[in-house]
């Protein structure tokens, strides 16, 4: 058994919300990951070209994504079950000046729709204002990729531009978006239960709002 396969106890779970969890990316998950990215509608909203996932290929992403020090992978797994159901990331986090990229995946078909993707991406910008003190977290979508835009409207994400006609997809060409959250406008609480959450980073004993100072001055909820 590899270091980060769930023991009796479950898999290691980094942060806990309502209806998803987070933990660490796992070796022994990488067949799921690489099934995941092998459906041509989900590489087509993430942008890959449409060619198959080897398991080389996909083991060199776990190589590099499980030591570097510039991203911060984890694997989504749904909270009642513990099934692990996509990945979702933090990409080039620059601490100086206090960015990063967001990227998601729900990998199993069934388990979109049910308000995951949004959950994640919410605690996802909780971890990265909260835990990681950065202040704009950034993420691209295709236009054709409604559920993403809408999940990341309701986690707090706003556009902020466009490459127009950018992107070819069913015979027509669709705008790449970009989208930017900060860490003065993120609302929290993030989750209803008091002990879940990165509220435990700062806040042990789950106080519903979490008071961040930022370099600032300001007081950023
Ligand atoms: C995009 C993704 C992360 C969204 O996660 P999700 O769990 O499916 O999303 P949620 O259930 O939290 O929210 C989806 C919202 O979009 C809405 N939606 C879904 N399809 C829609 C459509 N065709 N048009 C308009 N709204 C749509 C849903 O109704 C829901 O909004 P509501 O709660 O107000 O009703 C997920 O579907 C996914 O991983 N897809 C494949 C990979 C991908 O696209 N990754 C992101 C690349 S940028």
């Amino acid at each position: 058994m590899s270091e980060t396969s769930p023991s009796k106890e479950g898999p290691i779970l980094t942060i806990v919300g309502d209806l998803v969890a987070l933990g660490p990316l796992r070796r022994d998950l990488l067949p799921l990951y690489q099934r995941w990215v092998n459906d041509l509608g989900t590489m087509r909203t993430l942008g890959l070209p449409p060619s198959p996932m080897t398991s080389e290929k996909e083991e060199e992403w776990y190589e590099r994504q499980s030591k570097t020090e510039d991203d911060t992978p984890f694997t989504i797994y749904e909270r009642e079950t513990l099934r692990p159901i996509g990945n979702t990331g933090l990409h080039g986090i620059d601490h100086r000046n206090r960015t990063a990229t967001f990227g998601i995946l729900i990998g199993e078909p069934e388990c979109r729709g049910k308000g995951y993707g949004t959950e994640t991406t919410r605690l996802m910008l909780d971890y990265a204002f909260t835990a990681l003190s950065l202040h704009n977290v950034m993420l691209q979508v295709f236009e054709f990729n409604a559920a993403g835009i809408r999940a990341y409207q309701k986690a707090g994400f706003n556009e902020f531009g466009r490459r127009r006609k950018s992107r070819m997809m069913g015979g027509r060409l669709w705008d790449e978006i970009y989208m930017d959250c900060l860490s003065s406008e993120f609302e929290r609480p993030v989750t209803t239960g008091k002990e879940w959450g990165i509220s435990a980073w700062l806040s042990p004993e789950g106080t519903a709002r979490i008071e961040v100072g930022s370099d600032y001055g300001e007081t950023a909820r």
